[in-house]
This record gives C-alpha cells, sequence and structure tokens, in this order.
C-alpha cells in the first residue's frame, strides 16, 4: 500500500495523507541553518547543533506524535482549521504535501479556502522562509484570519527540557512592527537572538503561551484561533512564542501571499545593543528585507534548485529501471547530504540532544557525499581528525558547535581510527588533493599538540597494530562498528550505559570484523605514503596488512564463514559452536570486500552461508540465531528482544557490504537483488509494512525473529545511505574514483543491456556508456574515448571544464 507517489520530473516525493504510519519528514538547510520538517508541518529549527542551538522547542515522545512544529491556523467565520492537518485535525477536503530538495510545501483546502505553506533555508542564509498563500476557491468573498504559531526553545534544547526552576522565569521577547525577537540570555553572555517575521502590517501577535492556548488547552485548541483574535501578549517568563494574526479579504478567485522568516542572529559583543537592553536589530532587518517579495522567494527557490541540478549532476543514471534512477539521481544522493550534514544528530529517532557527530559515522557519511561539495568533505575530515587522541584512538563523537570531542558518548571504540583513513582516502581518490596530507592537525582538540593529516593516518594504522590479541587479530576495546558488542563490559546494573560505562581491562576480546577493516582501509594508508616517497613506510604497512590477511584466515575462519569476534575469555562469537549468534553479516562483508579468501574460496562459502542462512524476503539480518535472553559477557546487543537492531534485526548499514562484496567475487545479479531488497524505492508498495519514508533509508528493519518482521524504524539518519550509495555507483554499475583516474569495473546482472552514466570528475565530465552485448556481470572488454581505444579501463584525468564521451564494452 502507497501513501504517495514518486514525482521524478519535480524530484519530489508526493504525500497524500496526512495519516501516514509515521511522521514523513524533510530537511530544510544545508550549511548552517536546519530544520526538520514532518508532512503536517511539525518539526523543529537549529543554527549548526542541535543540542546547542535549539530555534524551536520539539517534544519528544508527545501523544499525538509530532505534536509541535511551524503553524498557520486559519480562522474562517467560526471554524479553524491547520492546511497540514495537524494539530487541530480539522477534515480537509483536499490534502498534499510534496517533499522536495530542501524544501517541504503542505497544501490543505477546507470550506473554499486554499492554503499552501511552503518552507525552506535560503541557501547560504541562516534563516527559515515561509511562504503561504492563502487563496479563496469558493463563489463568494471570505474574511479570515490567519495566525501563524511557533515556540521558542531556550538555546539549550536539554538545559530547555531539563531546568525549569530557571527556565520559567527567564524568557524575553521584543516586539517591533510585524517582528516578534526571541531574546532569552542575551541580557548577559549570549550574543544572538532569533526572530519571527512577516512581510505586512499585523493585526494583532502574541508572544505568551498560555494566552494564545488559553487555559487548559493544547496546540489543537488554541483559543486564539478558535476566537479569531490575538491576545497582543507579551512573554516574560514561561513560554515564550511567536504568532502573528492576520486579517485577510479575499474576493473569489484571488490568492494572497505572506512570507514569513524564522531567523538567526548573531552579533559581535561591541554590536550586541540598540539602547539599553534593546537588541541590536540591525542584521535581522537586513535579513527581512532581502524576502520582502514573491519575487525575492522566487528567485532563492530557483537558486535552490538550481544548486542542487548541479550537485546532482555529478552522478546521474538514465536506465530503464525508474526505481533505480530515482534511488542513484535523486533520493540517495539527497539523503547522503543529509546524513553528512546531521551525522547521527538530528532526526525523528535521534533527539539532537544525545548525539552530535560521529568519528566512525561522519567518516563513512562522506563516502557517499565527496563527490557532492569536496571542500565540505576536507573540512569535516579535518575537523574529525582534530578530535584524534594521540595515540590514535578517538572520541566516538563530538559536538558540531564547539568541534570538540564529547566526554559523555565515551571513546575507545577500537575501529574508529581506521575510518578516518577510508574517509581521507575518499577525498584524495575524488579530488587528487595530497595537500590534505600536509595540513596540521591537532590531537584531542589542540590539548595533545598536533601533527600532519598523514601522521593522524599513521597513528590511526598504528593503533590497530599496537593493540593486538593472543590471535594477533585487533582487539576490539569497547565494541567496534556494531556498538552493541561488548565484550569487556559485564554490565549488571539496570540502565547503566553499555557506551560509557568503566570497562575491565580486556586484553583478550578480539575483533575480526576489525581485522577486515584493516586489510581493508591499510591498503589505501600504505599507497599515500609511497606517494609520499615513503618506500619502507609503505613496505612496513603492507607487510602489517598481509600478516593480518593470513592471521583472520587461520584464525577467524569458521569453516564455512568468518567468526565474528573472540570474547573476554577468548571463547569464539559468530562460531558454529555457539548455541545463538553462530553467524554474523558484518565480517562476511567486510573480509570480502577487503579481498580476504578469496582465492582461497573462503570469500565464496561466507557468502553463500549470509545467502543461506542471514538473508529474509526484507533484506540480510545482523546474525543468528538472535540471543533469546542477556549475555553478560556480550553485553547490549543481547538486550535487544530478538529481531530488533543489532539482536538479529535487518540492520541496513551493513547490507550494502554484502552487496560490494558479492560485487568482489563477480556476482552480480546476487549483488542487485540484495541491493534492491532494501533500497527504499522499490520497498513504496509495501509502506503499510515497512512504514518509514519511502525515499529514504532507514537504519533498521525488524528480522525474521521479531514480532513486528518487516517493519523499519530510525529513518534518515545512518551510514546506509552513504554504503548503498557507493554500493549502487560504485561496485554495481562500477564508476570508481581512483587516486589516478576514474575506474570502470561494473558487476551488473546478467539480464542487462547497460545503461548510461554521466560523472563529473575533477572538473571534467565523463558520459559512459556500458554496454552488455554477451549479458556478463563483469569483466570490461574493451573502451573507448572520444571514439579511440584505451587500453586501460582506467579512464584518465582529463581537463577541468572538456567533456568526453566513453564507450565501455563488457564481456
Ligand atoms: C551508530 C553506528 C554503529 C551502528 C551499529 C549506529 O547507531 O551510529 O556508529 O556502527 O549503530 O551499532
Amino acid at each position: 500500500m502507497k501513501f504517495g507517489y514518486f514525482d521524478d520530473a519535480n524530484k519530489e516525493y508526493v504525500i497524500q495523507t496526512p495519516k501516514t504510519p509515521y511522521p514523513w519528514i524533510n530537511y530544510l538547510g544545508n550549511e548552517q541553518f536546519f530544520g526538520l520538517i514532518s508532512n503536517t508541518a511539525g518539526g523543529y529549527s537549529f543554527y549548526r547543533d542541535a543540542r546547542l542551538r535549539r530555534l524551536t522547542r520539539y517534544r519528544y515522545n508527545n501523544v499525538p506524535l509530532d505534536n509541535g512544529g511551524r503553524y498557520f491556523y486559519v480562522h474562517d467565520e467560526g471554524d479553524y482549521w491547520t492546511p497540514g492537518w495537524m494539530p487541530v485535525k480539522r477534515d480537509l477536503d483536499f490534502y498534499e504535501c510534496r517533499h522536495g530538495l530542501g524544501y517541504t510545501s503542505i497544501t490543505g483546502e477546507r470550506n473554499g479556502l486554499k492554503v499552501n505553506q511552503l518552507a525552506f533555508v535560503p541557501l547560504g542564509f541562516n534563516a527559515e522562509v515561509y511562504r503561504v498563500k492563502v487563496g479563496n476557491v469558493s463563489d463568494s468573498p471570505k474574511r479570515v484570519s490567519l495566525f501563524s504559531y511557533l515556540e521558542f526553545c531556550l538555546w539549550n534544547a536539554h538545559d530547555d527540557m531539563t531546568n525549569f526552576q530557571r527556565n520559567l522565569s527567564i524568557g524575553e521577547v521584543e516586539i517591533e512592527d510585524s517582528v516578534i525577537y526571541h531574546k532569552t540570555e542575551y541580557r548577559e553572555r549570549r550574543n544572538h537572538y532569533a526572530y519571527y517575521s512577516v512581510n505586512r502590517r499585523i493585526d494583532g501577535f502574541d508572544t505568551d503561551r498560555d494566552t494564545f492556548l488559553g487555559a487548559f488547552n493544547g496546540l489543537d485548541t488554541p483559543q486564539v484561533a478558535s476566537e479569531g483574535k490575538s491576545g497582543n501578549s507579551v512573554a516574560s517568563g514561561w513560554s515564550p512564542i511567536a504568532s502573528h494574526g492576520i486579517h485577510l479579504e479575499l474576493a473569489p478567485g484571488e490568492e494572497q501571499s505572506l512570507i514569513f522568516m524564522l531567523g538567526y542572529v548573531e552579533n559581535p559583543q561591541e554590536e550586541k545593543w540598540e539602547s539599553l537592553n534593546v537588541i541590536n536589530k540591525k542584521p535581522a532587518k537586513a535579513m527581512i528585507e532581502a524576502f520582502a517579495t514573491d519575487a525575492q522567494v522566487n528567485s532563492a527557490l530557483a537558486d535552490l534548485a538550481a544548486y542542487w541540478d548541479g550537485l546532482l549532476g555529478k552522478y546521474s543514471i538514465q536506465s530503464s529501471d525508474d526505481k533505480l534512477s530515482r534511488m542513484v539521481n535523486i533520493w540517495n544522493p539527497y539523503q547522503c547530504m543529509v546524513t553528512f550534514n546531521m551525522s547521527r544528530s538530528a532526526s525523528y529517532f535521534e533527539s539532537g540532544i544525545g548525539r552530535g557527530m560521529g568519528f566512525r559515522d561522519s567518516n563513512q557519511d562522506l563516502l557517499g557525499f565527496v563527490h557532492q561539495i569536496p571542500d565540505r568533505a576536507r573540512e569535516r575530515i579535518i575537523d574529525i581528525a582534530s578530535t584524534q587522541f594521540d595515540d590514535g584512538g578517538a572520541y566516538h563523537q563530538y559536538q558540531p558547535l564547539t568541534k570538540q570531542g564529547n566526554n559523555e558518548v565515551g571513546s575507545g571504540f577500537n575501529d574508529d581510527p581506521l575510518w578516518l583513513i577510508t574517509g581521507t582516502a575518499a577525498y584524495i581518490k575524488e579530488t587528487g588533493d595530497y595537500g590534505i596530507l600536509d595540513e596540521d592537525v591537532p590531537f584531542d582538540s589542540g590539548r595533545q599538540g598536533s601533527a600532519t593529516l598523514f601522521e593522524h593516518l599513521k597513528r590511526s594504522f598504528d593503533h590497530v597494530t599496537n593493540n593486538l590479541g593472543p590471535h594477533g587479530l585487533p582487539l576490539i576495546g569497547r565494541a567496534d562498528w556494531n556498538d552493541c558488542l561488548n565484550l569487556n563490559c559485564f554490565s549488571e546494573e539496570p540502565g547503566e550505559s553499555f557506551q560509557t560505562t568503566t570497562n575491565l581491562d580486556g586484553k583478550t576480546a578480539e575483533s575480526v570484523f576489525i581485522a577486515g577493516l584493516f586489510v581493508f582501509a591499510g591498503p589505501d594508508y600504505a599507497e599515500l605514503a609511497r606517494r609520499r616517497g615513503l618506500e619502507d613506510e609503505a613496505t612496513r604497512a603492507e607487510r602489517e596488512i598481509e600478516n593480518m590477511r593470513n592471521i583472520t584466515m587461520a584464525h577467524g575462519f569458521d569453516g564455512d564463514w568468518f567468526l565474528r569476534a573472540y570474547d573476554y575469555h577468548g571463547e569464539k562469537i559468530g562460531s558454529r559452536e555457539n548455541e545463538e549468534g553462530q553467524i554474523f553479516i558484518e565480517p562476511q562483508g567486510f573480509c570480502v570486500m577487503a579481498g580476504i579468501g578469496v582465492e582461497e574460496g573462503l570469500a565464496e562459502k561466507a557468502l553463500n552461508s549470509v545467502r543461506d542462512r542471514l538473508e529474509t524476503d526484507y533484506g540480510i539480518m545482523l546474525q543468528q540465531p538472535a540471543y533469546s535472553k542477556y549475555y553478560l559477557n556480550l553485553g547490549e546487543i543481547s538486550t535487544y528482544p530478538p529481531g530488533y537492531k543489532e539482536n538479529a534485526g535487518i540492520f541496513c548499514h551493513n547490507n550494502p557490504w554484502v552487496t560490494i562484496a558479492e560485487t568482489v567475487i563477480g556476482r552480480g545479479d546476487r549483488a542487485f537483488e540484495t541491493y534492491a531488497k532494501i533500497a527504499p524505492a522499490y520497498l513504496e508498495d509495501i509502506s503499510e509494512v515497512h512504514r518509514m519514508e519511502p525515499y529514504v533509508y532507514s537504519q533498521m528493519i525488524a528480522g525474521r525473529d521479531a514480532v513486528r518482521e518487516g517493519e523499519a524504524k530510525n529513518s534518515w539518519l545512518t551510514g546506509t545511505a552513504a554504503w548503498n550509495y557507493v554500493a549502487i555507483t560504485q561496485a554495481i554499475l562500477g564508476i570508481q574514483p581512483d587516486y589516478d583516474g576514474l575506474r570502470i569495473d561494473p558487476c551488473i546482472p546478467q539480464a542487462w543491456d547497460g545503461y548510461k552514466i554521466t560523472r563529473s570528475f575533477r572538473g571534467a565530465e565523463y558520459k559512459i556508456s556500458i554496454q552488455n552485448p554477451d549479458h556478463v556481470s563483469k569483466g570490461v572488454k574493451s573502451v573507448t574515448v572520444d571514439g579511440s581505444p584505451i587500453e586501460s579501463n582506467v579512464l584518465p584525468v582529463f581537463e577541468a571544464g572538456s567533456s568526453h564521451e566513453v564507450v565501455v564494452v563488457l564481456g
């Protein structure tokens, strides 16, 4: 069952009912100012950091769900309603939500009045703009009132929802003309404020929530909207809000447009005030001026569309499969931008107050994003590396506003450092910018000195070889990619955090996954060393990698698949010897991606075991059999009920590792089969089962053991986006950025006749036609560039600005 449809021409997902199985959301903003907006206009906004600079309030775990956002109440002759249906939930004669790239447009119609609210963040601008169009589609004149509404957060979102003894006394606003300024804490150490404006004279306003709502009322029954009259309230403490009241007279067929703006302003310390306790509004006024007319809004929307056309144009496919095309050309790269921006901080499953930017997460996110805006990936790599410790270890996360490691989220995840190598290598392959390796980058934000980025990569590499266990495999530390496999934790206290509680100093628990990651990422480190003229270092690294490869085959293989780990006591995990958790997906995918056991036949065995033991109709489960009880020696993984999350859920993030692994052994049909199983566009028809947005990946789909098999959770912020982007664009479709050019090495279903890709790479455009006359999966028979054959399947780096026709024949 579907709740909408893809409008590919407009690059939108169109939702046709407000009653989706869960709020289906979108993201506004690409740079500093961000908003989350649901299909019923719920959500919130923040500047850079969802925890530390929250502009509007959001109540998590609310009933009904998603009750709070940017609302426009219409009062029409005693009747009042909201065009996004929520929160008033009055029946609408028409409803539609269009989630597009960086904007959301919601339309509601009732009793001959049509209201459209369009929200976006203009490029390079620290504000959300809402254009509201009110149209009289009836035959008689209408006199209606419109009341905007949003509720301010007192900046620190965590403090805002916990520290009431203080916060209920500090709220302050100013009102001037049609603009409501939120200036809580500006009188003391803050030099930033928010404002909510509208581009016309208002007939009333409210800034005090209780006045707007009225005693005992919720957002569904605000007194102001029901009476059709603003209270002109001035907030003092309690809960500051912003609401404009505007009367409109509309002739039949007439439509009026209003432009609202929620903006963020930072003033220099010496320019904070206009006069005693009156804030300096100059910057806000300039911003408001910039969007005073529809023409200005339209031109900013056109800029936003052009911006996205530019980004999406860097890699596009022409194929006969619409679902594939919309994933590759629109939604997967779009989600990659969002995960790059947000890491795991703010979604409808991440509160924005718990987690910041993940060391491992953000490195992986940039794999799917780096070709869009390489400069931003560069900055991110430096930011991430700046939180690394001087021994190569890493904080697990850092805060985007301060860019400092967040101790509350812990450290000691022994896979973390290696992802920095993979992220940096991806950036260099995309750009050829080796200069990044010479950047002087702090350790622990300067607390432990600094060194070149290359030295950071060396310490990442050495962090593994300096921390080996009894078999010579990498020690797992607190956990590896699987945050929930906590082999040194032994937690018996209810509620104790598996991520941060003091661990035993484990010198035994080893991770086969990290071994695979080491053999996967290591060669890039060796290659970069060699390209810096450090031949001895490159050779040393290669020796270590070879050694790890052999150890993994000797001690990390269990007959038909790779083992997962050795625990604190040296016992096997992910082995046929175990009663539960006999086989895990992660080492199968990663060890094969690293090429371990490909020649020896182990890789094929491992992937066949995945197919036979882990695969379901909805994707590949993380492990089997699910843990049915809590295991003290395994930690959080066994706390989840069977079939959910890391305990045998379909953890989508690691499915593409199997997809890529299948291409390593040349099985194009299997690769595409595993890809399509979890690609959201292919799941649209079962939205009632899947329940999450059909245009983006979710982190998890409930596995076979779950009560609700096939039901997804944690949409949007997941490494699934980047890895599936890599799996489809590089591994299957076979366009792979490499140090010296663009490598062409597809691995596709045999039935495919071919497809066309346009790829811009280091400034040049490559128009690539892949032809498959012999119906093979893999193998490049010939390559011609602009009509002339070339020997290799690595397309050279062309002059920036040039365009080239490439024909690749498989066989
Ligand atoms: C985390 C990832 C982790 C994954 C598996 C996610 O919630 O963000 O860093 O790899 O869970 O445990």
